[in-house]
């Protein structure tokens, strides 16, 4: 049986690729976000994942305005990335897992979502970066993925709930599936950011942090934001949130927030990440 061990959230800013090209992670601007990383890297080497199933946001790479689904799942042997034009080096393609991919569509399906199935698919920084932050320096990735595409860039958006209650699914997806394997669920983006118009460079720190308390404990509460609201409090960029809602909403058992790093700013953004554990709710009344 699969075992989902929990979750990691993150900041996807391109220019954290630029720094790691250019090896400035203990410069003075970059330290204390990757510092953030320390447990994040003792946290995989304990848990141990085979998979991750990485709820993200394409900027344009693979999807574009004239056809943009709200919903899409890879079901591909491998993840290309493509020159986006941030001026950081082109990732390495990334090992899928189709099999999981379509229990995770079939499940998805029959829960009345009704996404886009890629069995071809590139993935922009919004999956490259976070994958380099969580295993620095790898030749090759220890762990195969499902990416979940939420549209977070043209209007109208998915709602919170929606996107709590994809995750819910995707999670039930992966209670039931029979292989034996560790998943990890990743969300990336945010936290509040806005890079363009009158409001750019708008960073909320007191939303944020409601943010990452209610995510752990009680998601729902969330839920009464409407996409305006998101808009107004975490900036236009910052409704990337809806990525971090689906990775907990997947989170099946008791969740705990283990690890969190806070740190304004990366370019014009509130990085931040986060490590909450999963403890499945069978295996405690077994123990
Ligand atoms: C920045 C943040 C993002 O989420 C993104 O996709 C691109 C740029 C930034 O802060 O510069
Ligand atoms: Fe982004």
């Amino acid at each position: 049986m699969a075992h989902i061990i929990g979750g990691v959230a993150t900041t996807h800013v391109p220019s954290i690729g630029k720094a790691i090209a250019e090896n400035k992670q203990a410069d003075p601007y970059w330290k204390p976000f990757f510092q953030g990383f320390d447990y994040v890297h003792y946290w995989l080497a304990r848990e141990k994942p085979d998979i991750a199933v990485v709820f993200y946001n394409d900027h344009g790479l693979n999807f574009f305005l004239d056809k943009l689904p709200t919903l899409a799942v890879g079901a591909a042997k491998e993840y290309r990335n493509e020159d986006e034009g941030w001026g950081i080096p082109v990732a390495r393609a990334l090992e899928g897992d189709p099999d999981l991919s379509w229990h995770i569509i079939n499940t998805l399906v029959a829960d009345e979502f009704d996404i886009t199935m890629c069995q071809d698919m590139l993935v922009d920084h919004s999956v490259t970066i976070p994958m380099a932050l969580m295993w620095p320096g790898a030749r090759r990735h220890p762990v195969r993925i499902v990416p979940v595409s939420i549209n977070t860039v043209q209007h109208p958006l998915p709602s919170l709930k929606r996107c709590l209650n994809l995750g819910r699914s995707v999670g039930r997806a992966i209670d039931s599936y029979s292989k034996n394997v560790r998943v990890m669920i990743v969300g990336t983006g945010g936290l509040s950011h806005q890079l363009d118009g009158k409001r750019a460079g708008f960073i909320n720190k007191e939303f944020d942090k409601l943010c990452m308390d209610r995510l752990s404990a009680e998601p729902e509460a969330l839920i009464g934001y409407s996409i305006h609201d998101l808009v107004e409090e975490a900036g236009a960029q910052g409704v990337e949130f809806l990525n971090w809602m689906a990775m907990r909403g997947a989170l099946t058992g008791q969740v705990t927030e283990v690890h969190r790093n806070y740190h304004i700013p990366i370019s014009n953004t509130a990085a931040a990440t986060v490590v909450l554990e999963n403890r499945e709710i069978s295996t405690r009344k077994a123990a």
